[in-house]
């Protein structure tokens, strides 16, 4: 790709034939076309089909700047978006970019280094001393600590709030309302937000509406389509889904993501070319992950829903009392609903302890969206801050299952193992015997 390419199209290191042969003219999209299906475009993600001969894997570009032949060549390349120096945007990070606008259905994507970093800097770009923020009580605790602990230093204010009362969300806007935060599905309370109607308020008052959607992915989700503005990914869950990666990325309209780009260039949250290398190449795989994943999650909630030591379960694709709601996560979740659920014991908090410890095939390891199953307590507070408040998980007995490759029947086998184990033990089981059951207080469905 040469230097006078549409901005952020150019990949530096692309052969000059890419510029040069017959074939240049017959597709005028360098990208497999939007309008495949989201299955096919998820498998060829961030490929660039403009040259003759392509590597079918793409490069990863570790050099952290590029040399030109004079001042002026360098100067066109910086105006059209193409790699001059590493923390104003490199090739890898780019290609991960168009591939997350493209499956969120966004104008364009801006990668960093980590999605509290992609929450952060998107925050940081859109608002000033004396903004507000509006936010779900039931996100994740980094978030809601990034708000309350740290960009109220510098004079943004933040509301945290049940996101499920129309009241009390409606009565959290000020008139400096800048932002709406909220998540698809809640980290680790699995609510799932009313997008459309939480766009509709956020938009009368003039706010955008950002949501993270980490857990949904866009194969089950894409928030835009509902009436979001921003959507942020933590990327070193799903999208990667290797746990071998942190990234993050926010996608949503030119304007906006222009405005984010811009502060990342002076914030400086880099993304290394390997971490969005690999991000990209786990996003290829991210259909059939999320597909198999969430049949697995939905067998596992259905099996801890009916064992006697369990109490609640937490996943959103679970029957439930309100049909509201139910229709709600079938219009948002049409084809299933993740690979995340919580589920809490009814024997208490050592009963947890004594389960994560006896499950043999799920690892306790505290992140997500991985090939292997992990199990872990649902993030409570921010491990660093030491003034962190308790939250309503401090202390309780719910376990946060992200579900992995593994076959559903092994994974069953391994939980019902350990459940049975602390059943048998000296725990004090006052639900036992007459366990919650769907339509009954203490069974949720969210
Ligand atoms: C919902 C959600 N958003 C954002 C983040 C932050 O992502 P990262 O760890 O990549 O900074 C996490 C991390 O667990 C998360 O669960």
């Amino acid at each position: 790709m040469g230097e006078m390419a549409p901005p952020g199209l150019g990949d530096p290191a692309a052969p000059p034939e890419a510029l040069d042969g017959k074939d240049r003219g017959r597709s005028p999209s360098p990208y497999p076309p939007r309008d495949g299906s989201l299955r096919t475009r998820v498998a060829s993600a961030g490929e660039d089909r403009t040259a003759l001969s392509r590597p079918m894997t793409p490069p990863i570009h570790q050099s952290s700047v590029y040399a030109f032949r004079d001042p002026a060549q360098a100067d066109r390349r910086y105006a059209a978006g193409g790699a001059v120096y590493a923390r104003d945007g490199l090739p890898n990070a780019r290609a991960l970019e168009r591939a997350v606008a493209d499956l969120e259905g966004a104008e364009d994507a801006h990668a960093v280094a980590s999605g509290m970093g992609a929450i952060a800097l998107t925050l940081l770009a859109h608002l000033s001393g004396g903004d507000h923020v509006v936010a779900s009580a039931a996100c994740y605790c980094e978030t809601q600590a990034l708000l309350t602990r740290e960009l109220s230093r510098f004079g943004v204010a933040s509301t945290l709030v049940d996101l499920d009362d129309p009241f009390a969300f409606a009565a959290a806007f000020t008139p400096r309302t800048r932002i709406v935060i909220a998540e698809t599905i809640a980290n680790p309370g699995m609510n799932v937000a009313d997008l459309p109607r939480l766009s509709e308020v956020a938009h009368a008052a003039g706010a955008l509406l950002l949501v993270d959607n980490t857990f949904a992915t866009p194969i089950l989700c894409r928030p835009l389509d509902h009436g979001a503005d921003l959507v942020v990914h933590s990327a070193s869950k799903f999208l990667g889904g290797h746990h071998d990666l942190v990234a993050g990325v926010v996608a949503g309209r030119d304007a906006e993501i222009g405005q984010i780009r811009r502060a990342g260039h002076l914030f400086g949250p880099t993304l290394g070319a390997l971490d969005a290398w690999l991000a990209l190449r786990g996003i290829k795989t991210l259909a059939p992950r999320v597909a198999w994943m969430s049949e697995s999650a939905a067998r596992i909630a259905a099996m801890l829903a009916g064992h006697p030591a369990v109490r609640a379960v937490r996943y959103p694709g679970l029957p439930g009392p309100d049909p509201a709601r139910a229709a709600l996560v079938r219009r948002l979740l049409p084809d299933g609903a993740g690979a995340m659920l919580a589920f809490e014991l009814a024997a208490g908090p050592d009963a947890a302890d004594a389960l994560l410890r006896a499950l043999q095939l799920i690892a306790f390891a505290p992140s997500l969206g991985g090939t292997t199953t992990t199990a872990c307590y649902p993030p409570r507070f921010s491990p660093w801050d030491d003034a962190a408040p308790e939250t309503v998980w401090s202390g309780s007995a719910t376990i946060r299952l992200s579900v992995g490759l593994e076959s559903a029947p092994d994974l069953i086998a391994d939980l019902k193992q350990g459940l049975d184990l602390i059943l048998d033990e000296h725990w004090d089981h006052r639900a036992a015997g007459s366990h919650a059951r769907p339509g009954q207080e203490g069974f949720y469905q969210i």
